[in-house]
């Protein structure tokens, strides 16, 4: 089915200049950007976004480090986009991350791993909504 997802490409990445490179591989695997900005998070919009690991031991360095440089935020849209956008990604820890995804090739741990996906549809439609008002989402 035709699904949306948010992507966020993490400052590590962004350092390393690969956004162009992450970019290309979600349209090689037919990801359209529909949406995009790139953000230096406050401390408020990175505790937010990431609510549902409020209580997680490595809560506090997650949003520190999602708060140490600007992230490059998209929507993507295509067939099946949640998971296809999890399968380029890899594993979350890049030690576990399979050969030729995002993970393996450009990130250093589990916490500068690089990218952030959707996990599910549903929170997809929440977390667009969180960076993006609707009339900044481009249907194509
Ligand atoms: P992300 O997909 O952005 O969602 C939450 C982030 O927390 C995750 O990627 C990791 O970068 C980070 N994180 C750090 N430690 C862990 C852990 N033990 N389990 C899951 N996520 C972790």
């Amino acid at each position: 089915a035709l699904e949306r997802t948010l992507s966020i490409i993490k400052p590590d990445a962004v350092a390393k200049n690969v956004v162009g490179e992450i970019y290309t591989r979600f349209e090689k695997a037919g990801l359209k950007v529909v949406a995009a900005k790139m953000k230096h998070l406050s401390k408020q919009e990175a505790e937010g976004f990431y609510a549902v690991h409020r209580e997680r031991p490595f809560f506090a360095a997650l949003v520190e480090f999602m708060i140490s440089g600007p992230v490059m935020i998209q929507a993507l849209q295509g067939d099946n986009a949640v998971l296809k956008n999890r399968e380029l990604m890899g594993a979350t820890n890049p030690k576990d991350a399979a050969p030729g995804t995002i993970r393996a090739d450009f990130a250093d741990s589990i916490d500068a791993n690089a990218v952030h996906g959707s996990d599910s549809l549903e929170n997809a439609a929440i977390e667009i909504a969180y960076f993006f008002p609707a009339t900044d989402v481009y249907a194509r």
